[in-house]
């Protein structure tokens, strides 16, 4: 747990809440938070997810590991202490989102449980909707896709701690949304998210 430095600083509410920006987008903001190793298709799934609910006239907004790493997290590298980190800031600025009213489409490794589990907690203290998607693929499958060259790369040992080669993946207990992006299509992949948020009262 992140210590609070600052002394003497209060949350500063506004009058328009959460539920009135909800409204006014016409649907409701929640955090879908995709794991899974690199190559496992985290990604590729928010893109296409991101472009199926514009269409339907929902907005969300992707937060993804390398983007992220390249800005606000550029001082983060890939120590056990360094993605707790990254995954810390993600979280805080997804719950931001949140509480804009966005649905947020989240993508980043995030290999220890503990981690996303203080995001899910950060989330429900606020009465944010957590919704965590096993983006499940077999290393074998990740290595060959290998679209980045980085398997290549950490095979060779010119990268070190990588995930799945020398550094840990935990995979999720209960995820809410499990796929297998070594076995469905995209489009199904989508679709089943669709329906989750559908049937969950995100959108209707
Ligand atoms: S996380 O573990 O802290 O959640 P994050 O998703 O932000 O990782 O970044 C992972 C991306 O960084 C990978 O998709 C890959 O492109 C790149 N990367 C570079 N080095 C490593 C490494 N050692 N382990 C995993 N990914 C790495």
């Amino acid at each position: 747990m992140t210590e609070q430095k600052a002394t003497n600083v209060t949350w500063h509410d506004g009058e328009i809440t959460v539920d009135d920006r909800g409204a006014f987008l016409g649907q409701r903001g929640a955090t879908l938070w995709f794991t899974g190793l690199s190559g496992s298709g985290k990604s590729t799934v928010a893109v296409a997810l991101e472009k199926a609910l514009f269409e339907r006239g929902k907005l969300s907004y992707r937060l993804d590991g390398d983007n992220i790493r390249l800005g606000i997290n550029k001082n983060l590298g890939f120590s056990a202490d360094d993605r707790s980190e990254n995954i810390r800031r993600i979280g805080e600025i997804a719950k931001l989102f949140v509480d804009s009213g966005m649905i947020v489409l989240s993508s980043f490794i995030s290999p220890y449980r503990a981690d996303r589990d203080q995001v899910r907690a950060l989330h429900l203290e606020s009465g944010f909707a957590f919704i965590e998607v096993f983006v499940d693929c077999a290393l074998s499958e990740a290595e060959r896709r290998d679209p980045k060259g980085l398997y290549k790369k950490a095979r060779a040992g010119e990268i070190k701690n990588f995930t799945g080669i020398d550094d840990p993946y935990e995979e999720p207990a209960s995820a809410e949304i499990h796929l297998h992006t070594d076995e469905m299509s995209l489009e199904d992949e989508v679709a089943e998210i669709i329906n989750y948020l559908e049937e969950h009262g995100f959108i209707l």
